[in-house]
């Protein structure tokens, strides 16, 4: 269904403009307060294309109606919701990024809430819809897919501010998935950008230090079993994302941040091992058990004896033990 889809598509660039253009009048002096205390300027936002949703039901309804769309084919943009009285507004009060495919069309949306009483999630996605497939789409790759191809190092950030302050600093390879883990339709998608000749590259995640953020790490850590390409974690101290880190030290402090990346392994390392009790022996034993699975899957063989020792360092315990108990792990694969 060509037309169908072309049809959905005009929709979605339709409503784009009308997000953006709001974003600029009087109404949306809280979503500019807003970006710009988050450090974005409007050329900034303009290089985005972020907009503003209107309080109220029926703005993008009325707008798109007008258009000549149908109600059938406003329902499958997914950017409205149905109740009794028929089709209203999805994102109302919101600040918008248009969400793009590859080649730079837009497929959905992300909002975040701009006002505290309003109900709802603080961020609200496009669900599921013709376009919009949630588990392959990646926000910034149309920007970023030149720089990931050449430099064969993607970032993968956690949120739209976070590419947009990760762009700004210079860090052309970043990207976002849009309110779901990096999973394997994310990983099919950077495979193709950067590891074409099966030479592999580097993929970086920046996650904030909170629980959702080491559980994402550990959840990459999984998927990266399956993958090519080196997989690293770069983490603030004090766990700002990379939006807050620009804010509070400035450009530099992003590019630091993913100058300074770990590998992912020795972050799940030190995460895995973090959730036992060390004081106690029986503790050190679970930590090393744990632990076991994650050294065996380090793909450098090189590195695995290094690693090895480092842990049996941290949890004090003989160096020929923890090897065994790897090689256990390595000849009964989980
Ligand atoms: P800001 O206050 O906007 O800076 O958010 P944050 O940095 O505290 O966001 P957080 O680290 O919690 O989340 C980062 C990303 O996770 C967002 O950009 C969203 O894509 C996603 N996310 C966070 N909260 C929600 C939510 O309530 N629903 C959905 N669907 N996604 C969310
Ligand atoms: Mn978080
Ligand atoms: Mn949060
Ligand atoms: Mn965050
Ligand atoms: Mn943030």
């Amino acid at each position: 269904e060509v037309g169908r889809r072309q049809r959905l598509l005009d929709a979605h660039k339709i409503a784009a403009e009308f997000y953006q253009r709001n974003l600029y009048t009087p109404a949306a002096r809280e979503a500019q307060k807003f970006l710009g205390a988050r450090g974005f300027d409007p050329q900034a936002t303009r290089t985005f294309g972020v907009g503003f949703a209107p309080r109220g039901w029926d703005h993008l309804l009325k707008y798109l109606r007008n258009k000549g769309f149908t109600d059938e084919e406003l329902e499958a943009t997914g950017m409205f919701s149905r109740g009794n009285r028929g089709l209203y507004d999805r994102f109302r009060g919101r600040i918008m990024w248009p969400i793009r495919g590859i080649a730079g069309e837009v497929i959905g949306f992300g909002a975040r809430k701009l006002y505290d009483d309003d109900q709802g999630p603080k961020y609200l996605n496009t669900p599921e819809t013709q376009l919009y497939k949630k588990s392959q789409v990646l926000y910034g790759l149309d920007l970023a897919k030149r720089n990931i191809a050449k430099k064969k190092q993607i970032v993968v950030v956690e949120g739209y501010t976070d590419v947009m302050a990760a762009h700004l600093a210079g860090i052309d390879t970043a990207v976002a998935t849009c309110g779901t883990a990096f999973g394997a339709g994310h990983i099919k998608v950077v495979r193709r950008l950067i590891s074409d000749d099966g030479s592999g590259g580097e993929v970086i995640f920046t996650f904030d230090g909170d629980a959702a953020g080491q559980k994402a790490a550990l959840h990459a850590f999984e998927e990266d079993q399956k993958f090519v390409a080196q997989t690293y974690v770069a983490v603030a101290k004090d766990g700002m994302d990379p939006c807050d880190l620009r804010l509070a030290r400035g450009d530099a402090a992003v590019r630091s941040l993913v100058a300074n990346r770990r590998p992912l392994f020795e972050f799940a390392l030190q995460a895995t091992i973090g959730n036992y009790d060390l004081q106690t022996l029986e503790g050190r034993v679970r930590a090393m058990r744990a632990a076991a699975p994650i050294l065996a899957g380090i793909k450098d063989r090189a590195l695995r004896p290094a690693y090895i020792r480092e842990v049996a360092g941290w949890l004090g315990i003989d160096t020929d033990e923890v090897q065994r108990a790897v090689t256990y792990a390595v000849n009964h694969p989980q």
